[in-house]
Formats: structure tokens, C-alpha cells, sequence
């Protein structure tokens, strides 16, 4: 086989192989296809697209680019969630420990953030000592001995993901369906999932701006997974606005905290118990009527009773991080300078804009405009209302952590332009849009 061959081929529109792309996906792993031609050939996948077949061969490609965790020996059914990455988005935090503690084990692989989208693993580093890399026998065992694990995917997994994902962000073909689908599930299925729960997040703060967009990525995994023998249920959710209040690393584990200590914000609970129920009842493997809201009501009452935060903080101590934090989030890094920004009118609250905050966010240094950029765990933004909220003028809306003046200025800068406030009432953003359940 000749790589420009198979270019030609995509470009002029016609379907590739099976042995085509896994040719192309072993050689650009291995290095024989070089970074120009690979580069050549995502931009005719963009342009012309994907059958499902080509997008399910390319999923399988890049997920035995390298090595497939097998969590058989330890978990006899695995179940993973997957978010497709929003503003204020802590909800594994929550979700992994409520699910671990009804007795479905849970080992995940978390990302880092890039770009307005924060990272899971950044969130865990601001817990003093958590290790976030483990070896694949650290993970086992500690999955087998706690029933949870969350740490950062190694770079054996998909190696294929990670070289084509760095090429597509610097060829302009990040947004493309089968691309995005792809990669997201060779990950996953990798990482040895037999049932996923998709979060696919919908609106200003989120890759897919439109509803519709989102839901034919959500059917495009979906598929993936069915076909390849997996269990799937994915959700469009809202990120319109920030989910729950916290943006930045420190201070959306303390919201995390909050949370499974029965507190934190109503939508980011309403949000973590609806995804821990479909976990729950996917690991269950129950396919009874009421399996699903007998799993809310399970997971509803180990957030009441404290089950799911002793298991937050039997994590953290298994991972190496100080539960002191934990029990007192007090003593997360906190940062120097406050100042809480005013609605500048009564009236109704119309938009809390996701993607604003998050850019409000990155200028105070809490996540990444490049891979390798520094961040600062205790800075971020606190949103204090929600769309169709009624507020006072002059009451607070945003509250700025910072740690230099200069960020503070821009960040206030981004959040100026985050809010709108009308004179006629605004109804509620939903939290969910539609589920795809592939599952049955
Ligand atoms: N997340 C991924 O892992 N891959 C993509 O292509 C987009 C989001």
C-alpha cells in the first residue's frame, strides 16, 4: 500500500478500507508515514468526512495503536464516564466516589486541560500530594483494594490519538466529527471499558455549540461503542453557562467537597446524581423498568449519608494526597486578591456566559493556552447566579481569586462582558437536552 494512495482516495471522496486505515494508523504510529502526509490525509477526512464503518476502524486502529488495559482480572465489569469537556465541569470528582461506593468499582483515566476546557487531573493536583501517574500494577491494585481509582493515562495508550490529536491542532482539523469521535473512544475502549457514559456538553463553553451538532457526535460514539460490544448511554448536557458555581482547579474540588458533603450548588448535584445513576445502573448491568430510577434514589441516599465523601477521601489517601485538605478545604492553596464583581442592574439574570468565564479563568493563570504552560491551582472565578435568577443591582455576581493585579484587570475585563440582566423574566437553562441510550 502507498500512503498517497490512500490520501488520493480520501480526497476524491470514496471509502476507505479496513486494512487501508489500519495501515495508515500503523504507520504513522510507528513513524513510516511521515507528519506531512498524515497531515494531508486528516484534512481530506475533514473535508470529506467518514462512513461509520471508516470511523469505527479508525477508533479500533488508534485504540490497539498500543496497550489495551485489562481490567478483567480485577473488575468484572468496568465502568467509565467520559466528558467532552466543559466550563466549571467537576463532576467525575463527585460521580466516581458516589458510584464506587454502591459498590461498582470504578478505575479511570483522567486528561489535563487545554484551552478554556479545564482537566480532572489539574483539579486533583491542587490536593497536596496526589499522584496522578500511576504504573498500570499501581492502578490494578489499587482498583482491586479500594474499588477506586482516577489517575492520567499513560502514554502507551492510543499513542496513535496523541500523535494525530497534536497534528490536528496545528492543522486546523480538530473540528471534524468522525476526528473528534475517534479519538475520544480508542481512549476509552483502551482503557478497558465495558459500559461508558458519554457527557457531551452543548453550548458556548462546550465544542459543540448546537444542540444538533451534539447530538450526532453522541450518536456517532454511541455507535462506536455498540459496535464494539460496549454498553453506552450518552447525555446532552447544558454548558451554556458554568456548571455549579466554581471555575479554577482548587476551587472546584472544594465545590466538589461540598457537594458529597450534602451541600454545593443544586445544578452540579442534580447533574452528578443523574450521571451516577446511569453508571450505576450500566455496571449493575440491570435492565429492569425502574433500574434507572432505583439507581437515582441509591445514589441520592449515599450523598445524603456520607458514603460517597468517604469514599472521595479513601481515594485521595490511597493516591498519596493529604486528607487533612479533604476534611478541611480550608487548606487548599486559596489565593491573595478577591473582588467581587456587582450586577450593574436589577432584573433578570438572560446569560452567564461559559465561555467568557472560562476565559476569565485562563487569564488568571488556572489553566493552559499550551501543553506545557504552568497553572496556578487557587485562582479562578466564583459565578453567584445562574440564568433565570432575579437580581438586585449591586448584588454580587462574579467573585475574582487572583494572584497578580495585572490578571485580576483582565480577567475583570472578560467577566464584564460575561452577564446580561433583561427587564422580563427568563425561564431556567435545562440541564439535559436529550439521552441516547445504546445500552439495551
Ligand atoms: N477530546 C479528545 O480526546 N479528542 C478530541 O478530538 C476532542 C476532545
Amino acid at each position: 500500500m502507498r500512503a498517497t494512495d490512500i490520501i488520493a482516495r480520501k480526497r476524491d471522496g470514496e471509502e476507505l478500507s479496513t486494512e487501508e486505515i489500519r495501515w495508515f494508523v500503523a504507520g504513522y504510529t510507528a513513524d513510516t508515514i511521515p507528519d506531512y502526509q498524515a497531515a494531508a490525509w486528516l484534512m481530506a477526512v475533514y473535508l470529506r468526512g467518514m462512513s461509520r464503518r471508516e470511523t469505527f476502524d479508525l477508533t479500533v486502529a488508534m485504540a490497539e495503536s498500543g496497550d489495551q488495559l485489562d481490567l478483567s482480572p480485577v473488575i468484572p465489569y468496568a465502568v467509565d464516564k467520559h466528558s467532552t469537556g466543559g466550563v466549571g465541569d467537576k463532576v467525575t470528582l463527585v460521580v466516581l466516589p458516589l458510584v464506587a461506593a454502591a459498590g461498582v468499582p470504578v478505575a479511570k483515566m483522567s486528561g489535563r486541560g487545554l484551552g478554556f476546557s479545564g482537566g480532572t487531573l489539574d483539579k486533583l493536583e491542587s490536593i497536596p500530594g496526589y499522584r496522578v501517574q500511576l504504573s498500570d500494577e499501581e492502578f490494578l491494585r489499587q482498583v482491586r483494594e479500594h474499588g477506586i481509582v482516577l489517575g492520567g493515562q499513560t502514554k502507551s495508550l492510543a499513542p496513535a490519538d496523541g500523535k494525530f490529536y497534536a497534528l490536528r491542532d496545528v492543522t486546523a482539523t480538530v473540528s471534524s466529527l468522525p476526528l473528534i469521535a475517534s479519538s475520544i473512544m480508542s481512549k476509552k475502549l483502551a482503557a478497558g471499558a465495558n459500559a461508558i457514559v458519554l457527557d457531551v456538553k452543548v453550548g458556548a463553553g462546550a465544542f459543540m455549540r448546537e444542540v444538533e451538532d451534539a447530538r450526532a457526535l453522541a450518536q456517532i460514539m454511541v455507535d462506536i461503542g455498540v459496535s464494539a460490544g460496549r454498553q453506552m448511554v450518552a447525555l446532552l448536557s447544558d454548558m451554556d453557562q458554568p456548571l455549579g458555581e466554581a471555575v479554577g482547579n482548587a476551587l472546584e474540588v472544594r465545590e466538589a467537597i461540598e457537594t458529597l458533603r450534602g451541600g454545593g450548588p443544586a445544578d452540579l448535584r442534580e447533574h452528578c446524581l443523574t450521571i451516577a445513576a446511569h453508571m450505576l445502573r450500566l455496571g449493575r448491568r440491570d435492565t429492569a423498568p425502574d433500574a434507572l430510577d432505583r439507581a437515582l434514589n441509591n445514589v441520592s441516599v449515599l450523598l445524603a449519608s456520607g458514603a460517597g465523601f468517604g469514599k472521595l477521601r479513601e481515594l485521595a489517601e490511597a493516591q498519596g494526597g493529604d486528607v487533612r485538605v479533604i476534611d478541611d478545604p480550608d487548606l487548599l492553596p486559596q489565593a491573595q486578591l478577591h473582588e467581587v464583581i456587582p450586577a450593574p442592574r436589577g432584573g433578570w439574570v438572560a446569560r452567564v456566559d461559559a465561555l467568557r468565564v472560562a476565559q476569565a479563568t485562563l487569564e488568571l493563570g488556572a489553566g493552559r493556552e499550551k501543553k506545557e504552560d504552568p497553572i496556578d491551582p487557587a485562582v479562578g472565578v466564583v459565578v453567584h447566579c445562574k440564568v433565570g435568577d432575579r437580581v438586585e443591582a449591586g448584588a454580587p455576581v462574579f467573585t475574582i481569586h487572583a494572584n497578580e493585579e495585572a490578571r485580576l484587570v483582565r480577567a475583570r475585563a472578560q467577566l464584564d462582558q460575561a452577564l446580561d440582566v433583561v427587564d422580563d423574566s427568563i425561564p431556567p437553562r435545562p440541564a439535559f437536552y436529550a439521552t441516547i441510550d445504546g445500552s439495551e
